[in-house]
């Protein structure tokens, strides 16, 4: 079976990272959200793609500014920046939630609130799976705590995958689809390694993916999975 992780929320149906995305994902019953991270300047952690918000005539910096702020600004639809808590309480282990760590110094805030979860909230490390193109930041939840999974991820082909994932060790791999080939994918297979390949929305290319036999593909419409 082919996992349907739910890209940014339902970000094909709803506002990307928002409650509303997150919400619709959990009424197509998507596997896994995956939510991007940033930390504001107090240190908590928001969902949100981009370090930089357009607030209608600047840009705000979410490392400049407390979550309180943060939160005043309006997205599409009234939204606002979720918090990381808001986002898992409302997810409430009905899927599990790729973190996508998006800032450099938010591997030990993430670390210890999967930690809360799993001791305090009866939410398991099978519900998360850590990921980020900031590779030092995989090593550093490693390090803190080797019960999360990791996701190595990647926007193109690299030549160097064996020795990442010796180096690594993750869980999965996260592919973006220009750079998955059959053969990669049975390589990472015979490893142990899970192939998660993004950002895939044509049916064509879910097809493709399902026979390359990945485990699992990211769309910002996850029913179409
Ligand atoms: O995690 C896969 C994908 O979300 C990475 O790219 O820019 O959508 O965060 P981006
Ligand atoms: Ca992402």
């Amino acid at each position: 079976m082919m996992l349907s992780i739910a890209h940014r929320g339902a970000s094909g149906y709803e506002p990307g990272n928002t409650l509303l995305a997150i919400r619709k994902a959990l009424e197509l019953d998507a596997d896994i959200i995956e939510l991007d991270v940033q930390l504001t300047k107090d240190r908590k952690l928001v969902v949100c793609h981009d370090q930089k918000v357009w607030v209608g005539y600047k840009y705000l910096s979410i490392t400049h500014h407390t979550l309180e702020t943060v939160q005043m600004i309006r997205l599409a639809k009234n939204q606002h920046i979720p918090s990381l808590r808001e986002a898992l309480d409302l997810i409430n282990k009905k899927a599990a939630v790729n973190i996508e760590l998006k800032d450099r110094r938010s591997a030990a805030p993430v670390c210890r609130l999967i930690n809360e979860y799993v001791s305090k909230k009866r939410w398991g490390y099978r519900h998360f799976i850590v990921s980020s193109f900031i590779k030092d930041e995989l090593l550093r939840i490693k390090k803190l705590s080797p019960r999360i999974r990791i996701g190595l991820l990647y926007n193109k082909p690299t030549r160097n995958l064996s020795a990442a994932i010796k180096q690594y060790k993750p869980y999965s791999v996260h592919l973006h689809f220009v750079a998955v080939t059959r053969d990669m994918v049975r390589e990472l297979h015979e490893q142990g390694i899970k192939v998660f390949v993004w950002t895939v929305n044509s049916m064509r290319l879910i097809d493709r993916m399902r026979d390359y036999r990945v485990d699992g593909v990211f769309s910002d419409y996850p029913d179409r999975i």
